[in-house]
């Protein structure tokens, strides 16, 4: 009989994506997928850090298979990703029943890992992530549906006051271009239609690689590839209408955000005209706070730029609110820019201190029920800005 696991994912789409490698690693190595804890002979959680909240549903989920692991001695279970990171000293005081755990940039090692903790290892903390200068490669196969993600670029050298990303998954690293080329082929042959570039920062995708590129010169590339793979089915089924394929791409930071993407997103037939942009407030005494590097203003000027260029374009956000130190005017001012842009999809979150961000220092000084007031306000509205309809929208769903 093939062991069974069960692997459950917490957080961004990053996380579904390294979610899915690693089942396609399991079954690669034998294993049987489970949905069931209870048929499982390892259990893993890949998990979330950027909210306090992501990180008390895992601690009350794994907190709940004490027994389980009591009467299977045997069961394996194992916490990874950013929060395997950000509670290394604290996850196994609080779950001691928990066998391992592995950060996000060594996802590749969790099958060995496992093996080990077999043959008697004990506990292995396998967490070096923020140090990590690799993206791991798990299998040259891909296991696609009908949407494919692929990881052009991990990790985050912005520090934005508020974010934990940067001290769990390390500074930026991007793959070369052949690599990808490679995987989105291979998910194209597979039959992937919507294919999402994955990347805290699109948009600075090639630093530090030893060939000269960036993230629009990487669009054309995989234009041309789509191009030439649609025609080449089109001319072997005579007749067979050209596949559509969509190529999306998250996340985009608006002090990177460039014309020439813009351009880029009006011009190559297979790009999403969707771009995810997040502002995160509309005040910009809480975004120089935020450490975010650019003002509404810009911002502003950023997205007319955008709905001139790009046309039928869609735009969508994130936003937080009750940062420390936001006033009413403050709040006031993210609702008008709100209003004024119209966005056709925000993420709306209520601020929640990430211990080891330098905005950990500043006072939390937004109550709970006011952060809850602002963030329901805010809802109420993004929910009656009128929603252009747009049948990619599917594909961007950046929290889960
Ligand atoms: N508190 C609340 N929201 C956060 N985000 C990141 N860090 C925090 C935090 N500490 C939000 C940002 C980001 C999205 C992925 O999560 O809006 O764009
Ligand atoms: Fe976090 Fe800012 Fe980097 Fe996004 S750009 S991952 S919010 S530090």
């Amino acid at each position: 009989m093939p062991k069974k696991v069960y692997i459950r994912t917490f957080g961004c789409q990053m996380n579904e994506h390294d979610s899915e490698r690693l089942r396609d690693m399991f079954v690669q190595r034998g294993y049987a997928l489970t949905e069931r804890v209870e048929d499982a002979d390892v259990i893993i959680f890949n998990t979330c850090s950027v909210r306090k909240h992501a990180e008390d549903r895992v601690y009350g989920k794994v907190g709940g298979m004490k027994v389980l692991k009591k009467n299977r001695p045997q069961l394996i279970i194992g916490i990874v990703g950013c929060m395997a990171e950000a509670q290394k000293y604290e996850i196994f005081k609080r779950l001691p029943h928990v066998d391992f755990l592995c950060g996000p940039a060594d996802l590749d090692k969790v099958p060995d890992i496992i093996d080990k903790i077999r043959n008697g290892a004990g506990h292995i903390v396998y967490i070096e992530s923020y140090k990590s200068k690799r993206i791991p490669e798990f299998s040259k196969d891909r296991n696609a549906g009908h949407a494919g993600f692929v990881k052009i670029m991990e990790g985050c050298d912005n520090f934005c006051s508020y974010c934990i990303v940067p001290y769990v998954r390390g500074r930026e690293r991007s793959r070369p271009s052949k690599e990808i080329l490679e995987e989105v082929e291979l998910l194209i042959k597979k039959g992937a239609k919507n294919i999402t570039l994955l990347g805290q920062n699109v948009n600075s995708y090639g630093k530090g690689l030893k060939e000269e590129i960036d993230f629009v010169e990487l669009l054309r590339k995989i234009d041309r590839l789509i191009h030439r793979d649609c025609f080449a089915r089109h001319r072997n089924n005579g007749g067979l209408a050209m596949t559509k394929i969509r190529v999306s791409f998250l996340t985009s930071h608006p002090k990177d955000a460039s014309l020439k993407l813009f351009k880029a997103m009006r011009d190559l037939k297979s790009v999403s005209k969707i771009l995810h942009l997040p502002l995160q407030s509309g005040s910009d005494k809480i975004l120089k706070r935020m450490n975010r590097k650019y003002t509404v203003a810009k911002y502003k000027k950023l997205i007319e730029s955008f709905r001139k260029i790009v046309e039928n374009g869609s735009v969508t956000s994130d936003i937080i609110v009750g940062f420390p130190g936001e006033t009413e005017k403050d709040f006031n001012d993210t609702l008008d820019i709100v209003k004024g842009l119209q966005f056709d999809g925000a993420y709306i979150f209520k601020y929640s201190p990430r211990p080891g961000t330098k905005a950990f220092k500043f006072k939390d000084d937004v109550t709970l029920e006011e952060k809850e007031r602002r963030h329901s306000i805010l809802l109420n509205l993004q929910k009656e800005s009128k929603t252009r309809s747009c049948a990619q929208f599917t594909v961007l769903k950046t929290w889960s």
